[in-house]
């Protein structure tokens, strides 16, 4: 990799992410149902209807994965703590759930890795789901008593926190197009999702600071936009996917207001009293987490209801995913959002990786693209701090091969390589690569 650890501050962490859902074995250590089993459990959502039932069994092999991340150097680790392990029904705590999160703490500490830990990163427990989960308010309070319990049990020991992983992916992306759990495809359950999202966010900053939490944040994601072309037209639309993607969530942390682009499509949708809850929504955090992977180009669907978006394939190469590879746009956000919305509060790179159709041979995994892909993504990084930004960490998606959502097991963004027959981990090329940048 073109960097060393030296080229950044003192201070600035390097890490990899997870998630609950992705990793643990969900079917282990009395989880409840939640709405991504029972979207997997439907033809037609996920790759082979698979689910995360055992995923990595990291339930039960935390010791193993951990270790990886200390033999690579790293400082740190972002996981997330799942609201269905800890609370089956939505409401009620689980002791065995509390104590695995317990046991996962202490062993990071005693590894001298930082914890990261998210919130919520989308395994709603299907109890909620069925009072309408994210559309309905109250899911809010109970997402606030659930920040209560799990900050009550391992609030005094992790680094940081943060309440959500992507707001646009569990309200977007989950209740618009539908491409996510719970798969809706309706824009007044999108709407309502939009708004109560940001809330359960501001509901779990109350309750993190009335325990006197210091290090709370959220994470969200920002993906490159740009107009196909020069027309007028074309240009309204990469505005308006910049408005609903990018904007919509910071604008309302940071400055306490939806943009006017996307409001357009949404008011007459939001919920009753929105404008009263946008106090909450952007009382003031400790540091933002910033998750990036890639770009599109926009043009107008004059066909179609409002956003009226279409995407334009570029000509960049592109990931297992499909997805262009643009690390400028990495470097832009990180500038933009110290420039625009946060001045110097710390940023963190919480997420950015790619997916390859990795195989091991003799032993190894032979990932030259994704270790281009991270050097060239961290020297963004490097370039948006020599510009301003205070950007004091860098976390890889993801430590291992997991469960990709609607893709199942089949895209692999890990650095390193799950067997899922076996559960044998081996590190790619790309481990090793990050390993020797970060010892330099
Ligand atoms: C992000 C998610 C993460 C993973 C990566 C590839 O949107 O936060 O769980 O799916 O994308």
């Amino acid at each position: 990799m073109d960097f060393k650890r030296t080229d950044f501050p003192e201070n600035f962490v390097f890490g990899a992410a997870t998630a609950a859902y992705q990793i643990e074995g969900h079917s282990f250590g009395g989880a409840g149902s939640t709405h991504w089993d029972t979207f997997a459990a439907t033809p037609g959502n996920v790759v082979r209807t698979e689910d995360g039932a055992i995923a990595c069994d990291h339930y039960h092999r935390y010791g193993e994965d951990l270790d990886l991340l200390v033999d690579a150097g790293m400082d740190a680790y972002r996981f997330s703590t799942s609201w269905a392990r800890v609370m089956p029904d939505g409401k009620t705590a689980n002791p065995d759930g509390l104590d695995f999160y317990d046991r996962l703490v202490d062993a990071m500490l005693e590894r001298g890795l930082k914890p990261f830990q998210t919130l919520y990163h989308w395994e709603l427990p299907s109890a909620l789901a069925d009072i309408g989960g994210w559309t309905n308010r109250d899911t809010t309070k109970y997402f606030g008593d659930f920040t209560d319990v799990i900050t009550d049990r391992i609030g005094d020991r992790v680094h940081a926190i943060a309440t959500i992983n992507e707001p646009w992916c569990v309200a977007y992306l989950s209740h618009f197009l539908g491409h996510h759990a719970p798969g809706l495809r309706d824009i007044r359950a999108a709407a309502r999702a939009m708004h109560h999202i940001n809330l359960a966010h501001g509901e779990a900053m109350t309750r993190l600071r009335a325990k006197g939490h210091k290090n709370a944040g959220i994470v969200l994601n920002f993906d490159y936009c740009e107009p196909a072309d020069d027309s007028a037209d074309a240009k309204a639309a990469s505005a308006r996917q910049d408005a609903i993607f990018n904007r919509w969530f910071i604008e309302a942390i940071t400055k306490g207001t939806y943009p006017a682009e996307a409001l357009e499509g949404f008011a007459p949708h939001m919920p009753t009293g929105w404008e009263d809850d946008m106090a909450q929504i952007s009382q003031p955090i400790d540091w933002l987490g910033v998750n990036y992977y890639t770009r599109h180009r926009l043009t107008a669907d004059a066909n179609a209801a409002w956003p009226g978006l279409r995407d334009i394939p570029g000509d960049l190469p592109v990931t297992q995913m499909d997805w262009e590879i643009f690390p400028k746009g990495l470097h832009a956000f990180l500038t933009r959002l110290s420039n625009d919305y946060v001045g110097n509060m710390p940023l963190f790179v919480t997420e950015n990786g790619m997916a390859w159709a990795d195989k091991v041979e003799n032993g190894a995994v032979h990932d030259p693209e994704r270790t281009q892909f991270v050097s060239d993504h961290i020297m963004a990084a490097k370039q948006a701090i020599a510009d301003g930004a205070n950007v004091q960490g860098f976390f890889y998606w993801s430590l291992l091969d997991n469960y990709e959502w609607a893709f199942g097991y089949e895209k692999r963004f890990g650095m390193v390589h799950v067997d899922f027959d076996t559960l044998v981990r081996t590190p790619k090329a790309s481990y090793h690569a990050l390993k020797a940048a970060i010892a330099r």
